[in-house]
């Protein structure tokens, strides 16, 4: 192994989970044993319409905020904390997509402070040198319905704020409880199965070929990338497969236990994109294949890892096999496809440069290589 050792590096694995077909099971003796008698239930009117809240919920009550927006906001999060408190909750579930456990997770950041004492969700934001303290949380059991964010493992909440940045707050401990039942997502269209699978897969991908030294998460990510890129396109035709339903909903928790080694270019670019109200993992899934090719001359022999956790040819061409894996699912062909400006490459390439992903891309990007990204990416 080449890998340069430094002298420290951090190795953190946070959630309890309890995973299975049927651990929705086991919500209602987890409620009882986090002390949770008055639960805010935090997710979306889709999980509603699609049946899935009540068949995560079952028998089980509770006061709904079901205006979860398609990304989360510092407004959406201000609503469901005023819910929360005039319920006089004492614990919070969320149900759904990453959108739904993210504001789930920014109204826990809030709920523990007093009213009027808990400041502003901006202050918590990892943008700043030194957020403000999260303040007793209350119990927090997340159920993902979908496949994709891994947000019931991961070390943040991701919020587009005010002032119109989109990044995350740091509560790696927030999480009382994960609660993975892949019969959850079922149901889950084949679009979104998709485009969410391939968030989760750029995950695994991104933490991958971060130059972060975290030889444990590796191991986990590759695995994930490995169930991932079997499973999708199978998940994505027949939604009943429950095989496939299982092995996206692990890989998509193994990758998001990968994002203490941290992302690169494709999230970067995502984050900045998302404010434009693009969906998070097609997104991630157009900017693949080009922040690759961008990539590819600094991953030495991680390029054959991926080769062989995704079962391709040992000289296979792996911008082109993640281009290919998007248009066989059926995913848009590029930014242009999607509705993107050309006139707003500039401004996206300087919003990137800010976001925290920047930070461990396994190249060093500067402004003019982020606009040579998103011009491949079109
Ligand atoms: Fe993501």
């Amino acid at each position: 192994m080449a890998e340069p050792r430094p002298a420290v590096t951090t190795l953190q694995f946070n959630t309890t989970v309890r995973f299975g077909r049927g651990a929705r099971s086991l919500l209602p003796g987890e409620l009882r044993a986090l002390g949770i008698g008055r639960p805010l239930v935090v997710t979306d009117r889709g999980v509603i319409a699609a049946g899935v809240l009540a068949l995560a919920l079952g028998d089980l009550r509770g006061d709904v905020f079901n205006a979860t927006p398609a990304n989360p906001t510092e407004d959406s999060t201000a609503l469901a904390l005023a819910q929360y408190r005039e319920a006089d909750a004492d614990g919070i579930i969320g149900i759904g997509g990453g959108a739904a456990l993210d504001l789930a997770k920014a109204v826990a950041v809030m709920a523990g402070s007093p009213p009027g004492h808990e400041g502003t969700l901006w202050e918590y934001c990892n943008r700043h040198a030194a957020p403000r303290p999260i303040q007793s949380p209350p119990p927090l059991i997340l159920l993902p319905t979908t496949a994709g964010s891994g947000s019931e493992v991961g070390r943040s909440a991701v919020i587009i704020f005010r002032n119109g940045i989109k990044a995350g707050i740091g509560c790696p401990r927030i999480v009382s409880l994960a609660i993975c039942d892949p019969d959850l997502t079922l149901t889950l269209p084949p679009g979104m199965t998709a485009a969410t699978g391939m968030d989760a897969l750029s995950h695994c991908v991104e933490t991958f070929c971060s130059p972060t030294i975290n030889p444990p998460v590796d191991a986990i990510v590759l695995d994930g990338l490995a169930r991932l890129s079997a499973a999708i396109t199978l998940a994505t035709a027949n939604g009943s497969d429950h095989a496939a339903r299982w092995d996206m909903m692990m890989g998509a928790l193994e990758g998001a236990i990968g994002f203490q080694k941290g992302m690169g270019a494709v999230h970067s670019l995502s984050h900045a994109l998302g404010p434009l109200g693009f969906h998070h993992g097609t997104l991630n899934a157009v900017l693949l294949p080009p922040v690759m090719a961008a990539n590819q001359d600094v991953l030495g022999d991680k390029l054959g890892r991926l080769r062989t956790a995704m079962r391709l040819p040992i000289d296979a061409d792996i911008p082109e096999a993640f281009a290919a894996l998007n248009a066989s699912l059926g995913l848009p062909s590029g930014l242009g496809a999607m509705g993107f400006d050309r006139s707003m490459i500039p401004a996206i390439a300087l919003a990137a440069m800010d976001d925290n992903a920047h930070r461990t891309n396994p190249q060093p990007l500067g402004p003019l290589d982020y606009e040579a990204i998103l011009n491949h990416a079109l």
